[in-house]
């Protein structure tokens, strides 16, 4: 704890001398929470002494502190194993893509990965290594990153939605010799096929990984290309099964890295979030037990993707190193059939707690408004719902809280934190648990100094920059969310290769405090609401994506002088980019050839997932008088919202000139 505590310190801890300090006044509000609340005092009075208490959970080869021992995958797998639970469902995989389902026990799975990790081994694979995951949502995903921390590799998934360029630079950055995949992915109305994409990946890049397992699936089979480095998964495991080979695990340090997850940074180039072995398993196993509330043998249906971080820490390594059983499901909450999917899911394997993205919700809500579908299953087993990765708009919460009555927990964390950082919790009975209040993600969690920072003059205008002086707000009132350093155990120690960034993108603007990006504010209860980045990233249907790399690529367009891309609030997927472009002088091509333009090269480049289908040609961009496009300013105007005309704009006149395109676009909109 003492080395891991140390790490997230060390960039700023000394010098909190910009920032004048409220003081904590949690102990004395927030009777809604209290247990969660006592948890959370204790923990920021004695984290060594809270944190050894939480580890006791954990098998340790050498006891944590200062220097534990211990293998991830021992804790998800052997370890349920060898207490005698190995018959228990580990996974179930269930699949509407496909019409598959499968029960996998936590025996069988532990063969499945051991054998898997000697197949690795034998190309090579060993402690440290890097390895790319390109995987849909199968159970073999599961297989490989298992595998990879049997080993002490360090795997690093891609979201199967990341067009070649986006994987290209995973590859680049993190250096794989070897790369694990499927031949394709499913969505409800096409097949995605992985090989071409991934060979694209690899002609971009300037490293070129020497192997590829590639796992055969019916809906697209194709040729294994030996020569070209690929191998068959199936006849690779099956020729290891056949000389009976098994990888043990591999024991690490706490502080080794388990796994390296990319995310959008404000600018084009995906952030290396690491995440260590120790640290990790401590807080996801306490994450499972007290925010959760679940116990081993619960059923838990985590409707997310293995690609995003919550996908590692809910559908992976927080139910199996708990001892629970995971859903995998290989579906969507819409259309496959329907949108009585998940209460499907819910009833036929009695799911205990249910974790999505409130987009998924409003998607269902779309197609089934008055729950009728809710009513054809009998859901009784569920317990809570989990809404996390952007912001869950009250009505959502308050017609589910009502037609599923159960408390819906909204829940807020990044990739950075890798568990929740606000929720109010489940706990482990009902009598501790903490209330839900619409509109906020609950109260910080044990671990997470939470606080709200505002300029000292008031309002943090988008032209104020790193000189401003910062004061903690008053209750209710808006400003960054940051995090009181020291960060809890399993919080990214750093970025793959890349240090420097880390304290400069996190720790550097408001010292002594981890910098989360999000704007929000901190009720008299002590409840955070969140309501939106301060940076350039969007949140498209829960998927975080950089603006800044979609403006790359606009652009680019032989057309585009300037341009700059926001994220513009839309009903079902909480936002989505829309562009402002000005064009080159002379330019003859239609608004329509242009944006049929872009809307396929950020297809392409980015990926479908980007959804950018709307953009604006204007004159010119608002602009300070140095020439920063006033991106949070064009955001408020696109979404209705009240703004400060910043101090240094260049000529006030261009705010006019973009607001009159929305007043246009309305009248527009009430024709149709
Ligand atoms: N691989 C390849 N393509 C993918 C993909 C994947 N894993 N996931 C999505 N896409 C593609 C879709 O096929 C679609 O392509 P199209 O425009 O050619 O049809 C595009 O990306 C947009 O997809 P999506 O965002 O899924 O939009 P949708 O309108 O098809 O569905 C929802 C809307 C709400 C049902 C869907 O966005 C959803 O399930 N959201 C939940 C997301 C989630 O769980 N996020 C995890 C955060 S915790
Ligand atoms: P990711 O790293 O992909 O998980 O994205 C993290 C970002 O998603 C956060 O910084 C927020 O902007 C957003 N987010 C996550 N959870 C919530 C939530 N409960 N409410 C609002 N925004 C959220």
């Amino acid at each position: 704890m003492q080395n891991h505590a140390t790490t997230h310190i060390t960039p700023t801890q000394k010098s909190s001398r910009n920032i004048q300090q409220m003081p904590h006044t949690a102990a004395a509000r927030n009777s809604l929470a209290p247990y969660q609340e006592q948890l959370h005092r204790e923990s920021l009075q004695d984290p060594i002494g809270f944190w050894a208490r939480a580890a006791d959970e954990i098998t340790w080869h050498n006891k944590w502190f200062p220097t534990g021992e211990l293998n991830t995958c021992f804790n998800a797998l052997d370890r349920h194993v060898l207490a005698g639970n190995g018959s228990r469902s580990a996974i179930i995989y269930d699949s509407p893509v496909t019409n598959r389902k499968e029960r996998i026990s936590y025996e069988q799975l532990l063969h499945k990965v051991a054998t898997f990790a000697a197949v690795l081994q034998d190309h090579g694979v060993k402690k440290g290594d890097t390895v790319i995951v390109y995987m849909p949502m199968v159970p073999e995903a599961l297989v490989a990153m298992l595998a990879c921390a049997r080993l002490g590799a360090i795997h690093s998934v891609v979201f199967g939605g990341f067009a070649p360029k986006e994987l290209a630079k995973r590859i680049d950055d993190c250096k794989p010799n070897i790369i694990l995949t499927a031949t394709c992915g499913i969505e409800p109305n096409k097949i995605i096929k992985y090989k071409p994409m991934l060979q694209a990946a690899i002609d971009l890049c300037k490293h070129k990984p020497k192997t590829r397992i590639i796992l055969q699936r019916a809906q697209a089979p194709e040729s294994i290309n030996a020569a070209a480095g690929e191998l068959d998964w199936h006849a690779q495991v099956a020729a290891a099964e056949s000389r009976g080979a098994k990888a043990d695990c591999t024991i690490v340090s706490a502080l080794d890295p388990l796994y390296l997850l990319y995310t959008s940074g404000s600018t084009g180039v995906p952030k290396g979030v690491i995440r260590d072995n120790g640290g990790h398993a401590v807080a996801i196993n306490w994450t499972m037990k007290h925010i959760v509330g679940l116990n081993a043998g619960d059923v838990f249906f985590s409707a997310s993707d293995v690609g995003w971080v919550v996908g590692h820490s809910f559908i992976v390594y927080g139910p199996l190193i708990r001892g629970c059983t995971t859903v995998v499901y290989e579906g969507k909450p819409v259309g496959t059939p329907d949108a009585g999917a998940f209460w499907r899911v819910v009833e036929e394997y009695g799911a205990k707690s249910l974790f999505t993205a409130p987009t998924a919700i409003r998607a269902i809500k779309r197609e089934d408004p008055t729950g009728k579908l809710i009513k054809k299953y009998d859901i009784s087993s569920l317990k809570n719902l989990f809404l996390v990765g952007e912001r869950s708009d009250p009505d959502t919460v308050a017609t589910y809280q009502r037609m599923l009555n159960i408390p819906i927990r909204d829940n807020w964390w990044q990739t950075e934190t890798g568990w929740p950082m606000t929720v109010a919790c489940e706990m482990t009975s009902p009598d501790l648990s903490s209330t839900t209040k619409i509109g906020a993600a609950g109260p910080p969690i044990p671990g997470y100094d939470v606080r709200v920072l505002v300029s000292a003059g008031g309002v943090v205008r988008e032209d104020d920059d790193h000189h401003t002086e910062y004061v903690e707000a008053k209750p209710g009132q808006l400003g960054t969310l940051a995090v009181k350093l020291p960060l809890p155990p399993g919080t990214f120690p750093t970025l793959w290769k890349n240090h420097n960034g880390y304290v400069k993108s996190y720790f550097k603007k408001f010292p002594g405090y981890y910098d989360t990006a999000d704007a929000g504010l901190i009720d008299e209860d002590g409840y955070v609401s969140i309501m939106s980045r301060t940076d350039d990233i969007i949140n498209t249907a829960g998927h975080r994506l950089s603006t800044g790399a979609m403006e790359e690529i606009v652009a680019g367009h032989k057309d585009v002088a300037e341009c700059a891309v926001i994220g513009a609030q839309d009903a079902l997927k909480g936002e989505k980019p829309l562009g402002f472009i000005v064009l080159k002088n002379g330019t003859t091509s239609t608004h329509a050839a242009i944006l049929s333009d872009l809307t396929r090269a950020i297809r392409s480049q980015i990926g479908a997932i980007a959804c950018f289908d709307k953009c604006f040609i204007v004159q010119r961009l608002p602009k300070t008088r140095s020439g920063k496009v006033l991106r949070r300013t064009l955001r408020a105007i696109a979404n209705g919202q009240k703004y400060e005309v910043p101090a240094t704009i260049e000529d006030e006149a261009v705010l006019k000139e973009i607001e009159a395109l929305f007043k246009v676009d309305d009248k527009v909109k009430a024709k149709l």
